[in-house]
């Protein structure tokens, strides 16, 4: 299985500007229970360096760019998020790092579950440990 997984969203663009499609079980693989972004984000203030056990999320770029860490314990990958028609997958046991966002990035989360902080590994010894990688 491959680290990083993107989901493609429909646009549907024309000179009025840009309509970009996101559908529970459709092109997100979820029922989404929750919706966050961030915002006013800075370049040098990295965010993230958590997994969770449970949840599923997709982030996607809605404006600007910025670069996502995947680390599943045993492959690491950087990726840049730069276009709001391309979503990526962080899975559950997937440690997450995000970085060198611009000024204008805002970054957008469908979540599968609500807010529950005893789902959050935020100890990267104990991610590994628990992952069986130690
Ligand atoms: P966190 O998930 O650690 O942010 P990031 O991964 O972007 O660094 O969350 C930051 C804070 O916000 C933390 O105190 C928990 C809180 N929070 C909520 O209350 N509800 C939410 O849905 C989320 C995502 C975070």
């Amino acid at each position: 299985m491959s680290l990083v997984k993107w989901l493609d969203l429909t646009q549907c663009g024309d000179e009025r500007g840009c309509l970009t499609v996101v559908e529970s079980m459709k092109s997100i693989p979820f029922e989404i229970k929750r919706v966050y972004y961030l915002t006013k984000l800075s370049s040098d203030l990295p965010r993230g360096f958590h997994a969770h056990k449970e949840l599923e999320q997709v982030a996607i770029c809605l404006s600007g760019s910025c670069k996502v860490l995947l680390d599943n314990g045993q492959e690491k990958q950087w990726v840049v998020l730069d276009s709001s028609s391309k979503a990526i997958r962080i899975e559950p046991m997937v440690w997450h790092e995000m970085k060198d966002f611009s000024r204008d990035c805002v970054f957008l989360v469908l979540a599968s579950e609500h807010y529950d902080e005893a789902d959050y590994i935020r100890d990267y010894k104990k991610f590994i440990q628990s992952k069986g990688c130690a």
